[in-house]
């Protein structure tokens, strides 16, 4: 595994419920996920993001959660059956340079890309792959860990999203982290 990625093991320190008081799943990606969506957690490690993603989609929605370690897609596994959310999550291992997601072009209602940027190859390559699966007026939120992450890095992770073709259309405020709100718009510039 290359050297910049969260180790497995840090998987388990990252779905502790005492993470809740600083970043709550509900409360930060609630107001952009409704019943029925098609949500991609991408760098979804354990699922802190997952369960939650899974309980706001319902159960008529899905949550596809990709990751580059097998060990933190089984061990998520494991938590959404102990959950009872097993049918709402679809999990997959993919690639440093690929979400192997080719098969879901414009079905994507929302993704989450949390704290996952940095630890990616080529963020450019991320955000075009992620611009085709969104659909048009689909919305993602990326956030950034402030702890190693500067203004300026985040700055360049927000542009190379531009880049691709996202529209800035909030800056949430969240604790220990950058974050933006962006946007696949209908009629891209
Ligand atoms: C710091 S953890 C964050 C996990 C989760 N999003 C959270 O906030 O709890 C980063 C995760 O991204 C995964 N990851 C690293 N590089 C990746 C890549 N190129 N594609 C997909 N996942 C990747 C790692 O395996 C790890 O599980």
């Amino acid at each position: 595994m290359a050297e910049h990625v969260c180790p497995w093991w840090m998987g388990y320190l990252l779905i502790l419920p005492l993470r809740r008081l600083y970043e709550n799943p509900t409360r930060i990606l609630g107001p952009f996920v409704e019943p029925g969506m098609t949500v991609l957690d991408v760098g979804c490690a354990m699922g802190f993001f997952s369960l939650p993603l899974a309980r706001l989609t319902g159960e008529n929605g899905r949550v596809v959660c990709v990751d580059l370690q097998p060990r933190m897609i089984r061990t998520l596994e494991r938590r959404a059956k102990r959950a009872g959310l097993v049918d709402r999550i679809e999990s997959r291992v993919c690639t440093e340079t690929s979400l192997t997601v080719e098969d879901m072009t414009g079905e994507i209602d929302f993704a989450c890309v949390f704290h996952v940027v940095h630890e990616v190859p080529d963020a450019s390559v991320l955000m075009a792959e992620l611009y085709e699966v969104l659909r048009t007026g689909a919305r993602m939120l990326v956030a950034e860990p402030a702890g190693h992450i500067s203004v300026a890095e985040f700055a360049v992770t927000v542009a190379l999203a531009e880049g691709a073709g996202f529209e800035i259309e909030a800056r949430p405020v969240l604790k220990r982290s950058h974050a933006v709100l962006l946007c696949k718009p209908s009629n891209p510039g």
